[in-house]
């Protein structure tokens, strides 16, 4: 059996148990979210792991300890948190200075995570939240062009600049 099919066995006996040991008429837990959702990411196979991703489970934990507690763990956000990105994100590739200010807003240049986590976490959550909208073109980040946009942040004018891009982009066809 290879890896990623044990993996995926292993997740769906866990995912087994979690919801076996639910109390009956209870509403529904929020671990089985969890581990439903770390499924996705171990059983995907070799050919659909994401471009720039080399392990898409790692990615999922990077985004889950360092990201999530904002954007959700769907992208969807709150007005309180943070934007969605489900079904936008990669629009913003679509349009000049997208790209740079993917990288530049103060949650994703100020993150602890190293260049490569980081470069890795951006490609997941493209692909994850919003690869319908992904140009055909696209290169993935790489550490070295994280590491250089990560060192100018976005302060007061990221969400002045988020809305300018955005309605660029909502302007467009796709790509
Ligand atoms: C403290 C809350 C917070 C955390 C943690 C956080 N973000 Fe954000 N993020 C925001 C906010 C708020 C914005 C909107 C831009 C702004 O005003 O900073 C944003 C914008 C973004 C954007 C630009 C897309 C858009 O719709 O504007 C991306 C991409 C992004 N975040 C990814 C991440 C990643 C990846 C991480 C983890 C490494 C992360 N964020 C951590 C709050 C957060």
């Amino acid at each position: 059996m290879s890896d990623v099919r044990r993996g995926a066995v292993a997740v769906t006996v866990l995912l087994g148990a979690a919801l076996g040991a639910a109390a009956p008429g209870a509403t529904a837990p929020a671990q089985p979210a969890v581990i439903a959702e770390t499924a996705t990411a171990v059983a995907t196979p070799a050919s659909t792991v994401p471009a720039g991703v080399e392990d898409p489970q790692r990615a999922w934990q990077n985004w889950t300890l360092n990201c999530q507690g904002c954007h959700r763990l769907d992208g969807s956000g709150s007005d309180s948190t943070a934007p969605g990105i489900a079904r936008t994100v990669a629009k913003f590739l679509w349009v000049p200075g997208g790209r740079e200010y993917l990288v530049r807003v103060p949650g994703v240049a100020t993150s602890p995570l190293s260049d490569a986590e980081l470069a890795e976490v951006m490609n997941w959550m493209l692909w994850r939240f919003d690869r319908e909208h992904l140009p055909a073109a696209f290169a993935p980040f790489t550490a070295a062009e994280v590491g250089r946009l990560r060192t100018r942040p976005l302060r007061l004018e990221a969400s002045q600049m988020r809305s300018d891009l955005l309605s660029k982009a909502e302007g467009l066809a796709s790509p």
